[in-house]
């Protein structure tokens, strides 16, 4: 059977992401500066970083996966003109199909313009995926088990920022019988009060809407980030203590700063995965890219598709996430040995001793115990 090739259009997140990418060594991005790079690296076509053959799933599966760079900065991606950006997506696209590409795999912002992979499907004639379903079924794994290790039973108030969202909307459903108070945050207020009368229609969880998130995230158990924005959105005091807070969105826009500035939260990059073949790439640019077996979650979804050999826009559009989806890819991620990563926030994931003090203090009210005061997972320095 002839192997699958799978291609991952990958963006810069930052400089050291753009140095892997290009190879270009950080400390002579760092001297020419932001400005300069981002004028350079806008008129740099779409190109190959990188390739690995043969990685195996858990069931012996073999497929080979290239990196296609779409060298844009997310500020780059959100303003410089749909048409410009979607065409240099789309332009990658075609460059994996040329490459041998039996499906596209859309990475963080390349997802998010063209309507979730919508465009660039109908621009190549190879399938095409944003990933978004394995990643919020990794997002609500990822919080489900979270509020196990904290012993968290109930959520009364659960508050999504980016409820509108592709992967905010399918959170939104999956929790909206678990919680009494769903507590909405977009800008597009007529959209958000759309998707509240829909959630109120079939539940009879209390749905609120706004538009400030200090309003929303006060008094939340449980808060999920999965906005499009580039900065931090989060207001940092009006948390919870114990709050449990995913930042599912790429760059991460809350989670770092959260962890920077409050111990007394448990709070996490979500929507990542173990992968089965971590121990088989040697590969440099892999390795650097993505924290160790902690990888994005759109690029999982699209490597256990190519490993089932399901070659078909499994998640494009926004809005199409059905729960019969997340547990079907949930399923075959399982089988091929995909499983939730380890908690990853900052730079480091939590240690077992972490994870252990955090259980021991989560349902301790006295004001005075930070429940992360001994953690490491976080460089505060
Ligand atoms: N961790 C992973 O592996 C992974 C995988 C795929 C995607 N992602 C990331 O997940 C995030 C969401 O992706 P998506 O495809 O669901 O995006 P999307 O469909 O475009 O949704 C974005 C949501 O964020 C809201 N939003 C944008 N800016 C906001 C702001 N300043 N304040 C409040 N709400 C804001 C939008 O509503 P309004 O426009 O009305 O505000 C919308 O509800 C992106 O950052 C994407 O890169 C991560």
């Amino acid at each position: 059977m002839k192997k699958v090739k799978a291609a991952f259009i990958a963006h810069p997140l930052n400089l050291s992401t753009l140095s892997v990418i290009t190879g270009w060594p950080q400390p002579i991005l760092a001297s020419i500066g932001m400005n300069r790079i981002k004028k350079y690296i806008a008129r740099k076509r779409p190109f190959i970083f990188n390739e690995l053959t043969g990685i195996r799933s858990k069931t012996g599966t073999q497929i080979d996966l290239i990196g296609v760079a779409c060298p844009l900065m997310p500020d780059q991606m959100a303003s410089l003109g749909t048409d410009f950006v979607l065409g240099r997506i789309v332009e990658s696209a075609k460059l994996a199909q040329k490459k041998g590409a039996d499906i596209v795999i859309l990475g963080g912002f390349t997802s998010v313009i063209g309507n979730e992979g919508e465009d660039v499907a109908r621009a190549v004639h190879i399938p095409v995926t944003s990933g978004n379903t394995f990643t919020a079924g990794l997002a609500i794994q990822g919080i489900e088990t979270a509020m196990k290790m904290t012993r968290l039973k109930n959520i009364d108030k659960f508050a999504i920022i980016g409820a509108t969202g592709d992967i905010g909307s399918a959170c939104a459903n999956y929790f909206s019988d678990k919680t009494n108070h769903l507590a909405c945050v977009a800008r597009d207020q007529e959209k958000l009060l759309k998707l509240a009368e829909k959630i109120a229609s079939s539940h009879s969880t209390k749905v609120s809407c706004h538009r400030k998130v200090s309003e929303a995230v006060t008094g939340a158990d449980v808060i999920i980030s999965a906005t499009s924005a580039l900065t931090t959105i989060i207001d940092i005091d009006a948390l919870k203590p114990r709050a449990i807070v995913c930042d599912v969105a790429l760059p991460a826009n809350i989670a770092r700063e959260v962890a920077r500035k409050r111990n007394d939260v448990l709070v996490f990059e979500g929507g990542l995965s173990k992968v089965p073949f971590n121990d088989q790439i040697v590969d440099m640019k892999w390795r650097t890219l993505m924290p160790s077996n902690a990888v994005y979650g759109c690029l999982a979804e699209g490597l256990v598709l190519a490993f089932e050999g399901l070659l078909e826009n499994f998640s494009i559009g926004r809005g199409n996430i059905s729960q019969d989806k997340i547990t079907l890819i949930m399923e075959l991620a399982k089988k091929h040995g995909f499983d939730l990563s380890d908690f990853f926030c900052g730079d480091k994931f939590y240690s077992d001793a972490d994870l252990k003090f955090i259980a021991q203090h989560a349902n301790d009210d006295s004001p005075s115990i930070q429940i992360q005061e001994r953690l490491v997972a976080y460089d505060r320095a």
